[in-house]
């Protein structure tokens, strides 16, 4: 939920740990700090609130020197998020910045007191550096052997990285859940970060850190370490393939429409890198995966995820039932974990995560793993822990996600899940010689290579739908309350709608199944409510007309989001939408497939709350509580 990052090289420390926090950022954004080394003592700048606050004071504090510094984002667990609560934490020499949380604070809490200190800040962090002390004051070890021995005192997930004063150039962390990345080179040092983004500024070549390991950082090297044993061990270098200029703004005004409009992108990427290539011909066969053939041998798929990913898991559903035949769960992972599910041996769990560090949802899995049910993962991060965790990853390729609120990521999963549905259900058509079923899945392959176009056509800002969308959000902003419904695939539209409005404009409201309203939310349906219904040509639209019909009833603003020549819906809402494709002239039959309006129904809902929320003057990338990663129970 945090952001750590360590240092030690020759570059000027101050400005790679202020660069290497900015791109940290997203991790957690109510204080900051960093410690470096000054004239052989360690200096600690925070302040609360943004990254900002800590660049302003370091405005004239440059410092530069191979003695190294630590810098931390913080998302708040123990202790208001304040400036004394900020991290880096002092206890006398020993300088530590904290990402996770130590379960067994309380019993720290007191043998710090019982020695007579008191400590400074409400966290449990600052007790780990009160350890440390300990150790080297009583049990007379070294810095290094102090912080091994201290870690295996506390209990829960925790990353570590610690400094001293009486060490200067050394840097030591160690990673338990909380995920800790490296990097070496001789060009640029030593580096160390709870993801790989502050480290891809200078290199693509990064060590992931597994549980229980510690990495001691110097300039001239990286080493690592078992914590329990105390014995060197090996971590190779993974080569990553994103790249520094992915991770800026390149123009947008803010990370989420840059995103927003990085989705035909996404959908290509990950189109191409699924796909084994054929002579310039639509490809239909998959690159070959382990995943791929567990999936097949299956006969229930269970999904856990939280949040946007839940939210694409439940499309996932829809699709695998219906394509595959499979049958399928789509379930909260925070919920799932704390049941007693029955799980068979011939099951799979997948968990779906763009960042791949999601507790729950690594927690089922770890528990899933454990019961010797096979596991697998979609993750938009590579080494990511799920993405290690899980026996088999399929990736997104939607690039770094910095806006907190989930857009490029969230399409990414759906097509990976659509991909996966379709090969499964491929195969089954080719084994019962279902020519029928086989001609629809190629086809709604070969129209997902035209999706890129439609969605970019959409979202250009001179287009129908892009106009239209801003001139609904800025019409209805003011509105009491939203309800956002669907039936079939624009159901989890629905939710996921209502979540973003939530998120990132801090205005109420719900996603329903277009079919509930009458069972209860119509009753909050006034004049000043606003409903936006979405009604694409499908297998639901009658319904989903009628739904609309009962809340315009009731006198609620009605946005109707629909197919562009659809004749119907403008005139029976308040704002229409409509969405980058009509239906063919020759046989009045859509243009794409109804299984695939999702991907163009997501990116205006997600345009339709960005609108709303610029408008509100709402900081629309780091919405207030948030944190893009969310490595806490
Ligand atoms: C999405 O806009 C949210 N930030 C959030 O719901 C997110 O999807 C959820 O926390 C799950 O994250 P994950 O995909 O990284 O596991």
């Amino acid at each position: 939920m945090c952001g750590i990052i360590g240092y030690v090289g020759e570059r000027s420390i101050s400005d790679v740990l202020l660069k290497g926090l900015k791109r940290l950022e997203y991790r957690g954004y109510d204080s900051s700090g960093v410690a470096m080394f000054h004239g052989g003592m360690i200096e600690v700048h925070k302040a609360a609130g943004k990254i900002v606050g800590i660049e302003t004071l370091l405005a004239d504090r440059r410092q530069s020197g191979v003695e190294g510094g630590i810098g931390h984002t913080r998302w708040a667990t123990h202790g208001a998020p304040n400036t004394k609560n900020a991290h880096p934490h002092r206890v006398q020499d020993i300088v530590l910045v904290h990402n996770g949380i130590i379960e067994n604070y309380r019993e720290i809490q007191k043998l710090v007191q019982s020695k007579g200190f008191t400590p400074k800040s409400e966290t449990d962090s600052e007790l780990f550096a009160f350890l440390v002390l300990f150790e080297m004051t009583d049990s007379k070890v070294d810095f290094i052997e102090a912080i091994r021995r201290s870690f295996l005192k506390i209990s829960g997930n925790s990353s570590v990285v610690v400094m001293s004063e009486r060490q200067p150039g050394l840097i030591v962390g160690i990673r338990n859940g909380s995920p800790l990345v490296a990097s070496w080179n001789s060009e640029h040092g030593a580096m160390l970060a709870s993801d790989a983004q502050p480290i891809l500024d200078y290199t693509n070549q990064v060590h992931y850190l597994e549980n229980y390991d510690m990495i001691v950082c110097r300039k001239s090297g990286i080493e690592f370490f078992d914590v329990h044993t105390a014995k060197p061990i090996k971590r190779p270098a993974t080569k990553l393939d994103w790249s520094a200029d992915r991770l800026d703004k390149n123009g947008y005004p803010h990370y989420m429409l840059k995103e927003i409009h990085e989705q035909a992108r996404t959908i290509l990427d990950t189109l191409n890198a699924n796909f084994a290539t054929s002579g310039g011909h639509i490809p239909f066969d998959f690159a070959p995966h382990p995943g791929l053939d567990q999936l097949s041998k299956t006969d229930r798929l269970s999904i856990v995820a939280c949040g946007t990913s839940w939210h694409a898991s439940l499309l996932g559903k829809f699709w695998f039932e219906k394509l595959a035949g499979l049958s399928v769960e789509a379930e909260l992972a925070s919920e799932f974990r704390y049941r007693s599910p029955v799980l068979k041996k011939n099951q799979v769990v997948m968990g779906v995560s763009q960042s791949g560090e999601t507790a729950d949802t690594l927690a089922v899995l770890q528990d899933v793993n454990k019961r010797g049910i096979p596991t697998m993962c979609i993750s938009n991060v590579k080494g990511s822990t799920i993405s290690r965790e899980a026996k088999s990853a399929f990736y997104t390729y939607a690039g770094p996600e910095i806006g907190v609120a989930s857009t490029k990521a969230f399409t990414g999963q759906i097509l990976m899940m659509l991909l996966l549905a379709g090969k499964l259900g491929r195969e089954a058509a080719m084994a019962d010689s279902s020519g029928k079923a086989m001609i629809e899945i190629e086809k709604m392959y070969r129209e997902l290579f035209e999706l890129p176009h439609h969605l970019a056509n959409g979202l250009l800002e001179e287009s129908a739908t892009s106009r239209a969308t801003k001139a609904a959000a800025l019409a209805t902003q003011n509105s009491k309350g939203f309800f956002f419904v669907g039936r079939g695939y624009s159901f989890p539209i629905a939710l996921e709608g209502a979540l973003k409005l939530k998120e990132i404009a801090y205005v109420h409201a719900e996603g329903y199944a277009a079919g509930e309203l009458k069972h209860g939310p119509i009753a909050m349906l006034e004049p000043d409510f606003a409903v936006v219904v979405l009604a694409p040509h499908d297998l639901w639209y009658e319904k989903t007309v009628s739904n609309l019909q009962e809340a315009k009833a009731r006198g609620a603003k009605i946005i109707a989001v629909g197919h562009a020549d659809d004749k119907l819906l403008p005139s029976m809402c308040d704002h229409f939408i409509p969405l980058p494709i009509n239906t063919k002239k020759e046989d009045g039959k859509p243009v794409l497939s109804e299984t695939l309006i999702p991907f163009l129904l997501a990116p205006i809902m997600q345009l339709f709350s960005y609108q709303i929320a610029v408008h509100k003057g709402t900081d629309v990338d780091q919405p207030r509580n948030l944190a893009k990663s969310v490595t806490v129970e």
